[in-house]
């Protein structure tokens, strides 16, 4: 039963310090969080926020540990070989992120002595930090007053204010909003209040509204309508593009692999040799023979793969043969050293499939 519409000036404010007494019972305990009245360490958390871009807190705990144990500071990062660090990043996607991860440890040792910058404005003249990355970093490992918003801010505000349109249309609202409710100290765990409310209690789905600190200011709870907020937008539908890879082995069982070039998707990641990713009907194989590596007799193994990216799906289809002489544009990898190669997990996946096909043998 929807109650009845309560405007949100009749409810009380949403209150910084009802969700920080909430964050100091509740918070995450995550790897790259600093511990109650520890100082965090810039470099941690700017780590953990490149990775945390685009890539879930699940599947970054693993990956940060890793480059921690590795390159303990930014200074062994900066040092670091760059495809070190691509096959180190391998299987977290995005990989244009590794290599501005780079570059900006290199800009922050050579340029700063090895310490970040702490105003946000500075954070966002490096290489991968964005307008969120800057305002979480500078509340996070500086105790700024940032106004940090992520996916999670977007839900919350949407929801207590009730907003009446999809978000990507209410970005400036968000943000007036956002900025209203901003505590006047303990910026850093506010923002992470703000992080962890979204992913345990706002949450997209099955909100639990019983936990929530904010449960008597929001419009949404109190009309009864938490989940109608946020509005959704018309949904669009993905493109799918189509391709033909080519597997190709020596006498020995290599695999022959190339270097992505270094802009666009995959960047500098290895790849087993393709067709053109393109929006048209799967090519046919005579169609694009042309571009395999090397003169072979291919032949196309049946089924095909999906893989999903943000923008779009591919679908690919394997074929297979046996050559010597491949060309200049690639190498020989042994199969087994292949997982050392930063390999993107799409490719992985053909590895794997064409390997249960009993063609990689
Ligand atoms: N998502 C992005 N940054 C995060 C952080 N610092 N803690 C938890 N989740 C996050």
């Amino acid at each position: 039963m929807p109650k009845a519409k309560v405007k949100n000036s009749l409810l009380p404010a949403p209150d910084a310090r009802s969700l920080l007494r909430w964050y100091d019972r509740h918070r995450r305990d995550l790897p790259w969080r600093a511990k109650p009245g520890k100082r965090p360490d810039p470099y941690h958390v700017w780590l953990s926020e490149i990775m945390l871009q685009q890539t879930t807190v699940p599947t970054v705990g693993r990956y940060y540990r890793e480059f921690t144990a590795r390159w303990p500071s930014i200074h062994d990062l900066a040092a670091a070989d760059i495809d070190d660090v691509m096959t180190a990043w391998a299987g977290l996607g995005y990989y244009r992120r590794a290599r501005l991860l780079h570059e900006c440890a290199r800009i922050v040792v050579s340029e700063y002595g090895g310490k970040f910058p702490a105003d946000e404005a500075a954070l966002r003249r490096l290489p991968g930090i964005g307008a969120y990355t800057s305002a979480a970093i500078a509340a996070i490992a500086f105790g700024k007053r940032a106004n940090v918003i992520d996916g999670n801010v977007d839900r919350i505000m949407a929801r207590l204010y009730r907003l009446s349109q999809p978000i990507q249309k209410m970005k400036a609202e968000i943000r007036n909003k956002a900025a209203e409710l901003l505590p006047s100290a303990r910026h850093g765990d506010y923002a992470q209040a703000l992080m962890d409310l979204g992913a345990t209690v706002c949450k997209p789905r099955n909100p639990n509204c019983q936990a929530c600190p904010w449960r008597k200011s929001c419009g949404a709870y109190a009309a009864g309508e938490v989940d109608r907020f946020p509005v959704q937008g018309k949904r669009k539908v993905k493109p799918v593009r189509r391709a033909i890879m080519f597997w190709l082995m020596d006498r020995q069982g290599r695999v022959w692999v190339r270097r992505r070039p270094p802009d666009g998707l995959l960047g500098g990641m290895m790849e087993i040799p393709s067709s053109p990713w393109l929006e048209q009907p799967m090519p046919e194989l005579a169609s694009v023979r042309s571009v395999a590596p090397g003169r072979a007799n291919w032949r196309l193994l049946p089924g095909e793969i999906r893989h999903t990216f943000t923008h779009f799906d591919l679908y690919i289809k394997v074929a297979v043969a046996r050559g010597a002489m491949a060309g200049a544009d690639g190498m020989w990898a042994d199969r087994t050293k292949m997982a050392r190669l930063a390999m993107p997990s799409i490719m992985k996946k053909v590895i794997v499939w064409a390997e249960a096909r009993g063609e990689a043998g």
